[in-house]
């Protein structure tokens, strides 16, 4: 205990495990993406001559998940980022208490002239998130791996896309998440400091190219599979 509470003591500590715990949910984000993008495959891709088991979208998506739930090493990286999102959230509420104690000192002035509206609501952003995750992870992740109580994983993801409520849900989720990223994903290289500034100025730009392609890539699966 006086270990964990020792890992949150100093706030460039805090940055730090900050910036490790989200770049590697960026990471994550970035194979989870890929194994989605399955979803929007044409079936014409999947000549059967080529895959030998498998005929369509509907065995690939299937054939991949299956061996997320039965290939251990994922079940080890999928353990390291539910602990790592845990502490990225219980770091997130620390900086925000320690920064509303900050402001309310007088002598704390704010200079808002140099920032996005988004890198100053990282915190509503990453709310936003927190509360689209568990609502997605009981959908999915809750169903298919925890309880066992759906077997076909491709039915149940495009039958859930179907419904309008869940659109508008993951689109507000993927807008979030993408503003989020777009501040987290440099802010994260500046914590760490381990480029030099030229590497920096390129970093901005690919930071936000990421988060851009993210945003659009995770948003056109749920919106084309609901008008399909
Ligand atoms: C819109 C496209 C998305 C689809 C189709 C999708 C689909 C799924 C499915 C089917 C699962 C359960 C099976 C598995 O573990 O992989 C899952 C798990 C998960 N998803 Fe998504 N997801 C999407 C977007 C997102 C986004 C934007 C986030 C984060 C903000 C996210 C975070 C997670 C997490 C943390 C898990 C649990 C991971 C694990 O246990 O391996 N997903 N997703």
């Amino acid at each position: 205990m006086a270990f964990i509470q020792g890992l949150f003591k100093t706030s460039v500590a805090r940055k730090n495990i900050m910036a490790v715990t989200g770049l590697f949910t960026v990471f994550f984000l970035i194979i989870h993406l890929v194994g989605n993008l399955i979803l929007i495959i044409p079936d014409s891709f999947f000549p059967i001559e080529f895959w030998s088991n498998v005929a369509n979208q509907h065995d690939m998506y299937n054939a991949y998940s299956h061996f997320l739930v039965h290939f251990w090493p994922i079940s080890v990286v999928a353990w390291i980022l539910y602990i790592g999102l845990a502490i990225h959230v219980i770091d997130a509420l620390l900086i925000t208490v320690k920064n509303w104690k900050a402001h309310g000192e007088k002598y704390v002035k704010i200079d808002n002239s140099t920032s996005n509206w988004y890198s100053r609501n990282m915190g509503i952003l990453g709310t936003i998130i927190g509360i689209f995750i568990v609502i997605h992870m009981g959908q999915f992740w809750l169903k298919y791996k925890v309880l066992g109580t759906e077997h076909d994983l491709y039915e149940l993801v495009v039958g859930t896309f179907k419904q309008t409520w869940v659109l508008v849900l993951y689109l507000i989720g993927i807008i979030s998440l993408g503003f989020h990223l777009a501040h987290g994903i440099l802010s994260a290289h500046r914590s760490l400091g381990i480029y030099p500034k030229s590497i920096m100025n390129v970093m901005k730009y690919i930071g936000l190219c990421l988060a851009i392609l993210m945003a659009v890539l995770y948003g056109i699966i749920p919106l084309i599979i609901y008008f399909q």
